[in-house]
């Protein structure tokens, strides 16, 4: 894996949007949070011709309605769909409200299968080391699937009150997958983590460790979040 650190992680937006406007990445995960939030108002703001781009978000809270408040779709609503041009059949989802999660995740991974994989995957990390939903524990054999988010990932997204007990998520190998990775840390509460995945063993404790099998995955640190490394 490569690391690049900087001062601050704006620095960088504009060259990542440029990288989403190659040809050769026609697939995009992408991630809620809020540290990618600097990036999507780069891409916002620099009216990025994202026209002819697929994307899958890389994971959804369940059950909720899509409408929620604190729900992902919300999220990439607010921070990106409502602002650029884009494929409504070219955007994709997890369904918060499904009757059935595990026929979704299973119609999910096969969307991503039927697109022709994910070019371009752009994660964040949990605290604990969780990337999309996969926390510690989850198998590296493991593709789109539900999961019991722990008590830390409901504080972290909203609040033990708003955020529900599961989601579903991309899987580890699902993301590793990806022909390329991008992952974005920023802050002094994501240095262990950080160096659990980079400096750390291999292994589902911190489920971001896998990342360093990955062949095409670049890290982009914060100071702060690099300071342990
Ligand atoms: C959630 C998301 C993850 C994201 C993490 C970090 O748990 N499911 O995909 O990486 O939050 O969020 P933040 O950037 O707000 O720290």
């Amino acid at each position: 894996m490569k690391i690049k650190i900087y001062k601050n992680l704006v620095y960088i937006a504009s060259s990542i949007t440029k990288s989403l406007e190659d040809n050769k990445i026609c697939v995009i995960g992408l991630p809620t949070g809020n540290t990618p939030i600097f990036l999507y108002k780069n891409i916002v703001s620099s009216k990025t011709f994202l026209k002819s781009k697929t994307f899958f978000m890389l994971d959804c809270l369940y059950p909720q309605k899509p409408e929620d408040t604190y729900s992902y779709y919300s999220f990439i609503r607010k921070n990106l769909l409502d602002h650029i041009a884009f494929k409504k059949n070219n955007f994709h989802i997890l369904n918060s409200d499904a009757k059935d999660p595990d026929t979704e995740c299973r119609n999910y991974e096969m969307a991503i299968k039927s697109s022709g994989g994910i070019d371009l995957a752009i994660l964040g990390i949990g605290q604990n080391g969780h990337i999309a939903f996969n926390e510690p524990g989850t198998p590296e054999d493991s593709v789109t699937h539900m999961v019991k988010l722990s008590d830390q990932t409901r504080i972290a997204n909203g609040g033990l009150d708003n955020i529900p007990e599961y989601g579903l998520t991309m899987g580890i190998k699902t993301i590793m997958s990806a022909r390329k990775i991008f992952l974005l840390a920023k802050g002094k509460n994501k240095a262990k983590a950080v160096y659990d995945a980079v400096k750390g063993p291999i292994s589902s404790d911190c489920p971001a460790s896998f990342l360093q099998k990955h062949p095409d995955c670049t890290f982009f640190l914060d100071a702060d979040a690099a300071s342990l490394l």
